[in-house]
């Protein structure tokens, strides 16, 4: 068995992922904005990833945009049978690298269609609608309409899964009731809990919950109590970090980011990782 198959698999949608997977975000420049500052490096990492097991690759084409769509067709098309893309629409760059929303008809199909040539598919296995709402995190407004767009760009066929992002369990209740939703993306780390709750809720229904920054993103998490955990368990933090998601809730699939072939390596030895009861129970205290 490789090191990444014990962390288990989860159903997404109608496809079976390993539970570790891989965020596509850190392969845009600065800022995920304009190319990386080592191609190479990029199309190394996602070679990489699949080659350790990872089948399961988040992104956007706002990511760069269309620069880390592109580095992911160049690195791995024709895609292995059993990896599934998951990607996310209702936003766009700024040419001052903003992010703004893009939440019409016309520019969630226009992103459908982005996603779908540069990634080189015909269908995309998993489209987030990504809430913008507020852009730095949930905030509660009907999605009702950018929702039944999404819908509809499934009924014609481009769409196999529908999932959000960057949402308030009323809007994971308003989504579902127009179409069934297969995963939620929101930022939840060992120090960001706001979602407890949802994640439980959601386990119960067989609905996978993808934390982003699963490491703490751009400032990546630094704890002393994470830090001792590690050290007594000869581990790094990161891959603490992440068996403790793992560990936390069956439904919980992280996609940490990494430019490096080295921490993605780190990261996926997670996988291996059994985190003792205490260890756990220090843990709790983290995000307190
Ligand atoms: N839905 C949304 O709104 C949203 C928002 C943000 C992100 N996302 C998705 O979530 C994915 C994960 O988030 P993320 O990549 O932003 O953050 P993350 O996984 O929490 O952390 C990535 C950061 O940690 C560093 N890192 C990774 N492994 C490391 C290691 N072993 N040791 C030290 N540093 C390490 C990376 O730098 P190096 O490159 O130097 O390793 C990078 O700066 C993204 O790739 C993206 O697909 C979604």
């Amino acid at each position: 068995m490789s090191s990444i198959d014990k962390a288990g698999t989860f159903t997404l949608g109608t496809r079976t992922v390993r539970r570790l997977g891989f965020g596509a975000m850190q392969l845009a420049g600065p800022g995920v904005f304009g190319p990386p500052k080592d191609r190479g490096a990029a199309l190394a990492v996602l070679r990489a990833a699949v080659a350790s097991g990872v089948n399961h690759i988040d992104t956007s084409d706002f990511y760069g945009p269309h620069v880390t769509n592109q580095i992911i067709r160049e690195a791995l098309h024709p895609y292995p049978d059993d990896l599934t893309i998951v990607t996310k629409i209702g936003a766009r760059r700024g040419e001052d690298a903003s992010w703004l929303p893009a939440f019409s008809k016309a520019a969630l199909t226009q992103a459908v269609h982005d996603n779908l040539r540069n990634l080189g598919l015909g269908v995309l296995d998993v489209v987030n609608l990504r809430i913008m709402v507020k852009v730095e995190g949930p905030a509660e407004g009907s999605i009702e309409e950018p929702l039944t767009a999404l819908a509809d760009l499934q009924q014609q066929g481009l769409v196999r899964h529908i999932g959000l992002s960057n949402a308030t369990p009323a809007q994971v209740a308003e989504a579902r009731r127009i179409a069934p939703v297969v995963c939620v993306q929101n930022m939840y780390n060992l120090a960001h809990r706001h979602d407890d709750a949802l994640i439980d809720a959601l386990a119960r229904d067989g609905i996978a919950y993808v934390p982003f920054f699963p490491l703490g993103g751009f400032t990546p998490l630094q704890s002393s109590t994470l830090s001792a955990v590690a050290g007594r368990l000869g581990a790094t933090t990161m891959q603490v970090a992440l068996a403790w998601l793992l560990r936390r809730s069956p439904n919980i699939l992280p996609i940490p980011g990494t430019s490096s072939v080295a921490h993605l390596r780190e990261n996926l030895l997670a996988a291996e990782l059994e985190l003792p009861d205490d260890a756990v129970a220090a843990l709790a205290t983290v995000a307190a």
